[in-house]
């Protein structure tokens, strides 16, 4: 099993000081940032665009920029996100476009690709696509917004693509997101989940340091 990463996700953190927030992740010894690009389209939510994370570098920050993006037309916007300071993107499977170009570009950047699925999409439809990418991420909840309860119903998707990256010798992380907290991140290390994304649980814990010593524990 590969070692958990927590990647605290700056949806939930102060939107009047998310670099103060990103160097309070790096503080904690973090190395990973989640953060989350919608565009009211594909979810009806909006977020903060490429600039936010091009100020984010601006003020100094080197955490890994885990972004996921949670749009109707990605590949629109892996150039901006890479010009911005991204590191990995994650993109949708839902929406109709070329998936497999758009993994393509992202790599061609020298960016790692990540996949993402919605709770309602079956863990199939990533088949096409699993050589393509070294991380899926499996949505804990509908995207769209922070602080909603965990589906448990989301344990056997994850625990799908474990068996998938065992048979097929594939070297991809798997990531949860939506209402992770200690409790729900276990539930989902023991089908498989290697990188925990957490938003509300993050920012809103009384103690982060014993709280980011806990993940790292899973
Ligand atoms: C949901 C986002 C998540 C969100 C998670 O659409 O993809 O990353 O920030 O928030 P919590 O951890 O509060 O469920
Ligand atoms: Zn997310």
């Amino acid at each position: 099993m590969k070692p958990p990463i927590l990647a605290p996700s700056l949806l939930a953190g102060d939107h009047g000081a998310l670099a103060a927030d990103a160097a309070a992740v790096a503080g904690l010894g973090l190395k990973w940032l989640h953060l989350d690009l919608m565009d009211g389209h594909f979810v009806p939510n909006l977020s903060f665009g490429p600039q936010t994370l091009a100020a984010l570098r601006r003020h100094g920050s080197r955490l890994f920029f885990d972004t996921h993006l949670m749009l109707s037309e990605p590949h629109r916007y892996v150039d901006a996100f890479a010009k911005a300071g991204a590191d990995r993107i994650t993109i949708h499977i839902e929406p109709a476009y070329d998936h497999a170009a758009a993994l393509g570009a992202i790599a061609a950047l020298g960016l790692k690709a990540g996949i993402a699925l919605n709770p309602g999409t079956p863990a199939e439809s990533l088949l096409p696509v699993l050589g393509l990418v070294d991380l899926v991420l499996v949505m804990t909840v509908q995207p769209g917004f922070g602080g909603q309860a965990f589906r448990d119903d989301m344990l056997p998707k994850i625990a799908q693509v474990d068996r998938w990256r065992r048979e097929r010798s594939l070297d991809l992380r798997i990531e949860v997101d939506g209402g992770i907290d200690l409790a729900t991140a276990a539930l989902c290390r023991s089908r498989g989940a290697d990188t925990f994304v957490a938003g509300t649980s993050f920012f809103a814990a009384p103690d982060r340091a014993a709280l980011a010593a806990s993940f790292r524990a899973l």
